[in-house]
């Protein structure tokens, strides 16, 4: 084999997503205290920001470094090379969270067992479905009080529409966990409750074996034997083809903070998740092991220095090695450059590399030569498909309050969007620009950063508006007709496509029932 096909194999590039709080920051530090790429738990700082930061800038600047710092966390576990790519805590970043997501190959989805599926999983899982991203799901904090693990499997089935697949079963919950039966494994790891050490396995041979009883005592022992009769009974065998088709979702239950399952986790993981895949570009699948480097342009991340504004770009390697130094294209603008300080992230450190390959993300320092979505390559005429935007979910108008400004402000307002904070639009009718986002904190960002990095100054008016959503027919005269009818809630997005703006749930309704050949899209990618 050679050392591209052999260094593909070994990469595991994904991301762990979950609603706030249920226990992905904590989940991630025991996989890098895993693999040694940290020693000490308290290590990984959560980049959330906490509520009561919602006009506290310095913590936002603050947090933004951080997330910068730990945006990519890479490291070696046995044969593998993990990539772990972090998301933003905060659910008024999720734009950022789903643009990640084109980036990796699997996710882990983390539930907490008290909360069940909560309403930012059911979100992120969407994006999941839509590019058939295989998942893992950990259902966490067995060591508290929650829900029966049979509800909790059909809430995950009901709520994330994917078929479930328990390869882990907990012995109790709360005060009286004590283990988990991996089934994937067939063995019994004993629960011990300490954040630092790894649990107490007991050799068995398999279920029927009287360790068992001997370990968690005679009634649990037959409950957990009944248990798992029930889910022989009910879920069918565990095929690795259907996770990797992102058709079913195994499951594990364990605790993070009590470092509790996650080896478990980690080691099944590895075994089934999928190295980088084929990507599709416009014009063509990419594949990985083809020599010729690819990538694309995932996310961008503004300096925190607002006196040097440059960037990193952050380039997920789709195929052949990447190498510092070479001459690479970005094809959008058809510029060739020359990366002579790539970096990698591996522990939570960032260095300059010379190489990296498929599955690997390097960071490029930019002074705007990138935008998110950019292809790059060794020189083919690629693109791989734009990254989706999903319909914001608010919605503002932006205002210029100082004239002398209006060009340091269409600077910051367009470099802005490149690096893909917001979205805009604008009103085909009075030509009036239109900031989405899907939180409050993102207008507070854009307006703090267009004064402190360009120097303008804007103020925000309301637009009572429900959802944005791009349209299309094959039917011309259908088109024009509804543009006409609805021109005052026409707008054009950054590509020049139409996005009609909704003002209610019941006025997009009588919009797709009375104009039945038009197609009304929720997100960018159609
Ligand atoms: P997030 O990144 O998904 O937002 O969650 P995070 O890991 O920060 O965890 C949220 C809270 O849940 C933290 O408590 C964390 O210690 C706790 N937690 C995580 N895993 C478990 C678990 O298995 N069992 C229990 N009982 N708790 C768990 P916190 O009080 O908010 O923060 P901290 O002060 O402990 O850092």
């Amino acid at each position: 084999m050679s050392d591209l096909t052999d260094e593909i194999q070994r990469r595991r590039t994904f991301a762990i997503i979950s609603h706030p709080d249920a226990g992905k920051t904590t989940l991630t530090e025991k996989l890098l205290l895993f693999g040694g790429a940290i020693h000490i738990a308290g290590a990984v700082k959560s980049n959330k920001i906490k509520k009561t930061a919602t006009s506290d800038w310095m913590e936002i600047e603050k947090q933004r470094g951080i997330s910068v710092a730990t945006s990519v966390m890479g490291f070696n576990y046995g044969d593998y090379k993990i990539n772990i790519l972090d998301t933003p805590g905060h659910q008024d970043f999720a734009e950022d969270t789903y643009r990640t997501l084109t980036a990796v190959d699997s996710v882990i989805i983390v539930v907490d067992v008290a909360k069940g599926v909560e309403q930012q999983t059911r979100k992120l899982m969407e994006v999941c479905r839509m590019r058939s991203t295989p998942v893992i799901i950990f259902v966490n904090k067995l060591d508290r009080e929650g829900r029966d693990p049979f509800d909790i499997l059909d809430e995950l089935e009901a709520e994330l529409k994917i078929s479930v697949r328990p390869l882990s079963w907990p012995i109790n919950i709360g005060q009286h966990f004590k283990g988990v039966y991996n089934i994937y494994e067939h063995s019994l790891d004993l629960f011990t409750p300490d954040k630092q050490k790894v649990s107490e396995r007991v050799e068995i041979d398999n279920v029927d074996d009287p360790r068992i009883d001997q370990a968690v005592g005679e009634a649990d022992a037959a409950k957990l034997r009944e248990d798992l009769e029930l889910i022989e009974g009910v879920y069918p065998d565990f095929d690795r083809e259907s996770y990797l088709q992102g058709k079913v979702a195994p499951v594990f239950f364990g605790s993070a903070l009590n470092t509790f399952g996650v080896k478990e986790l980690l080691d099944c993981f590895v075994e089934i998740a999928p190295s980088p895949r084929p990507v599709d570009a416009i014009e063509r699948r990419i594949n990985p092991d083809e020599p010729n480097f690819s990538g694309f342009v995932f996310k961008i991340h503004a300096n925190m220095d607002p006196n040097h504004r440059s960037c990193i770009a952050f380039v997920k390697i789709c195929s052949g090695k990447f190498e510092r130094n070479a001459v690479y294209r970005n094809v959008r603008t058809g510029k060739t450059l020359k990366f002579s300080a790539p970096t990698a992230f591996m522990a939570q450190r960032k260095s300059i590399v010379d190489e990296a390959w498929p599955g690997d993300i390097v960071g490029i320092p930019d002074t705007g030569n990138f935008k998110i979505g950019d292809t790059v390559t060794a020189g083919e005429e690629i693109h791989f498909r734009g990254l989706p935007s999903f319909s914001p979910e608010m919605f503002k108008y932006i205002e210029n309050t100082d004239p002398m400004k209006s060009k340091q402000l269409e600077k910051g307002v367009q470099q802005l969007m490149d690096e893909g904070v917001a979205q805009l639009f604008t009103n085909q009718f009075n030509g009036r620009k239109i900031i989405g986002t899907v939180g409050q904190l993102q207008f507070e960002v854009i307006q703090y950063r267009l004064l402190h990095e360009y120097g303008a100054q804007v103020r925000w008016e309301p637009i009572s508006l429900y959802k944005a959503c791009w349209i299309e027919s094959d039917d011309a005269e259908a088109l024009a007709q509804f543009r006409r009818r609805k021109h005052q809630f026409m707008a054009t997005d950054r590509e020049g496509r139409d996005v009609f703006l909704a003002d209610s749930n019941y006025v997009l309704q009588m919009a797709q029932s009375d104009f039945p050949k038009i197609r009304f899209h929720f997100t960018s990618e159609f």
